[in-house]
């Protein structure tokens, strides 16, 4: 951190006041002597901005949605705070995509042109939009509206909404998508607050992670919704959703967003969110963010969920009927502690996002459904990291990962999920679990609201985990710097996995008909395990009894579905093409597209098979994973045959 933000904990908060009315332009007072202490001392190699000389505090936008354009237009006004020192420094703001309409400086007494420079577009990270901005000005609005194909956005015709009526639209703005939809200062290190009105037309609801501030009657067709994020976050945060949505209560402080025919069953399937926020705030302090709501997309949504603040994004392909998926949200409850408190500082920290989330995930997951759940959840997670293992360069394979000149979703891999939970669980081990807690509880509480590098983390861990309390000793160095999972880390081992294994060996020693096989009260991990214990040449005629005794090709749980169709695609298995097919052009999640389509990609055919679904599939999916769809198959196939 910036030398005065890590003066041992004793940092004065900046105080943001705001005077503010919805609609209404906010006046932002800032006082503090250290209102710049925030500013990483590490440059964000993915962000164009210099927070160090001047710094977005709040955003405003007035926005409004045009299905018929697929665009946003409006204005997004920035408050913007420059030290004494830097009164005069210009303010730079990543855009990508942008069509920017006009730029005015101001400041209390109203907005002037100010000249601005739109600087050349970089395939990753966007192109920079530099204001001169006058001494005197602390505002700057940016009259804009988004370009076609902007990364953030998908626009969902109804025919793919579960309503069929009505068109659908989200924002995904983590990692640096964000500069897509508004000018803004698109680092995780750089927080702000926000304010929005949402016009949208008659009939459909807007949402943010934000707190809703109510709505405007209709004028011209279109309802104005009023939305304010108190809190500081980082740009990535900054989420919207539009469509045919109902809202079903389901705690407290906690509720369901989803279109008609899908809010029951969401209901049902996320009964447990409160109890989810109660467990996770008696072990790691107060919930910080009011309202913890769930809004369920199309299936189209790029990934399983999207922690954004006050409401989770989640995929419905989490939907299954049983409960049994309800970690994903544990897991986006999680973050309101690791990742929207305490901040990975660029995209090199992500670990510290997805480690500690992973992490803390499992713990909610054990002291809601048990150690046994928790411990298949965490034999499952090796497993994706050994696989990665496999795949990834070694470099790649280190929690601190460099990413200078690439994408930062090249760092989603397991590694910082998995690894960086075993890290952590190797530290809760080592010092024995009344600490560890402690310790992380602390951790949060130290820096909250703010965004943190690697060095931080070692630092407050050498700090307050003094190495006397480790019962064993943990390589921390190694652990965050080197390749490969260093000694000693405590190996998760599950009982009711090692059933299964039983179970699969039967079977595939032939001892035991598929019909015979004690699958009873087995949960979707159970069967995901069973599945993952076949080995990659199993042939289609031993698909075929599978699938003739469990159905497996009709099965709707989309987890299973996945792993089910990949062992089809390797072995050939024709009578799960139609399903494969069926799949890969109403889901779009990532995690799941990108192993299918890598899968068919092995073999000239199955290359060409992948490209024809590929370009029916391909308007169904959200730019984010169109792309790295594309990318894959513009491969050539990786193992040839002949
Ligand atoms: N924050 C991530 C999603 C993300 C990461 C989006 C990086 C864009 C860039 C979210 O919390 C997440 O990890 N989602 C997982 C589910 C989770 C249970 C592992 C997903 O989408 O699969
Ligand atoms: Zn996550």
């Amino acid at each position: 951190m910036g030398g005065e933000a890590s003066d041992g904990g004793n940092v004065l908060r900046t105080q943001i006041l705001f005077a503010c009315l919805v609609g209404v332009k906010c006046a932002v007072l800032t006082t503090g002597a250290r209102a710049m202490a925030e500013v990483p001392e590490v440059r964000d190699l993915h962000s164009a901005a210099h927070p160090e000389r001047a710094r977005v505090r709040r955003v405003e936008l007035d926005l409004t949605v045009s299905f018929d354009r697929e665009e946003l237009a409006g204005s997004a006004t920035l408050f913007v705070e420059r030290t004494e020192r830097e009164k005069g420094a210009p303010l730079v703001l990543d855009t990508r995509g942008l069509v920017i309409e006009g730029v005015e400086g101001g400041g209390a007494g109203g907005f002037h042109k100010v000249p601005h420079t739109l600087g050349s577009s970089d395939p990753i990270l966007g192109a920079p939009l530099t204001v001169d901005l006058p001494e005197g000005d602390d505002r700057v609005r940016v009259r804009y509206r988004t370009g076609p194909g902007a990364k953030a956005l998908q626009w969902v015709g109804p025919s793919r909404t579960a309503g069929g009526k009505h068109p659908f639209v989200f924002t995904q703005s983590q990692a640096i998508q964000a500069r897509s939809w508004l000018p803004i200062q698109d680092s995780p290190g750089v927080r702000l607050t926000f304010g929005a009105t949402i016009r949208v037309p008659d009939g459909l609801r807007a949402v943010m992670g934000a707190e809703a501030k109510g709505h405007a009657e209709a004028i011209g067709g279109l309802t104005a919704f009023a939305f304010e994020m108190p809190e500081p976050i980082p740009a990535y945060l900054i989420a919207l959703a539009v469509g045919d949505l109902q809202f079903r209560e389901l705690g407290p402080r906690t509720g369901v967003y989803a279109e008609p025919p899908v809010i029951a069953k969401a209901a049902h399937e996320f009964a447990d969110a409160e109890k989810m926020v109660e467990v996770a705030a008696r072990r790691y302090g107060p919930y910080r963010w009011g309202r913890y709501d769930i809004l369920v997309l199309p299936p189209s949504f790029p990934f399983g969920g999207m922690e954004n603040p006050r409401l989770t994004f989640a995929t419905p392909t989490i939907l299954a009927g049983d409960r049994s998926l309800v970690s994903l949200i544990a897991h986006e409850l999680a973050h309101s502690w690791s990742g929207n408190l305490v901040t990975n500082a660029s995209w090199r920290d992500f670990w510290l996002n997805e480690g500690f989330t992973t992490y803390i995930e499992r713990r909610i997951v054990e002291d809601l459904f048990g150690a046994e759940q928790a411990e298949m959840e965490a034999v499952l997670g090796l497993r994706k990291l050994l696989e990665d293992f496999a795949k990834l360069p070694a470099s790649d394979h280190i929690l601190h990962i460099d990413l200078a000149g690439r994408d930062p979703d090249d760092g989603m891999t397991h590694v910082p999920y998995e690894k960086g939970a075993l890290f952590l669980a190797t530290l809760e081990h080592a010092v024995g679990r009344e600490r560890f807690d402690a310790f992380v509880k602390g951790y949060f509480d130290h820096f909250a609201f703010r965004g943190i590098t690697t060095a931080d983390f070692e630092t407050y861990l050498a700090e307050h985990l003094a190495a006397s309390q480790f019962q064993d000793p943990v390589d921390v160095r190694a652990w965050l710097h080197d390749p490969g999972l260093p000694n000693g880390y405590p190996r998760p081992v599950s009982a009711r996995f090692s059933a299964v294994d039983d179970q699969a060996r039967h079977w595939l020693d032939r001892k035991v008909a598929a019909t015979e096989l004690k699958t009873a009260g087995w949960s979707t991990l159970e069967w995901l395990r069973f599945l993952q214990a076949m080995p990659v040449d199993l042939p289609a005629a031993r698909l075929a009894e599978l699938d003739a005794a469990f159905g497996l090709t009709a099965l709707e749980n989309a987890e299973i579905a996945q792993e089910w169709l990949l062992m089809a695609i390797r072995a050939g298995y024709e009578p799960a093409d139609a399903r494969l097919d069926a799949f890969l052009t109403s889901v779009g999640r990532r995690k799941y597209l990108m192993p299918l389509y890598g899968e068919m990609a092995k073999t000239d055919a199955g290359l060409a098979r992948a490209r024809a679904i590929f370009s029916r599939a391909k308007a169904s999916y959200h730019p984010i994973a169109a792309e790295s769809v594309e990318r894959l198959l513009s491969k050539p196939a990786e193992e040839p045959k002949p």
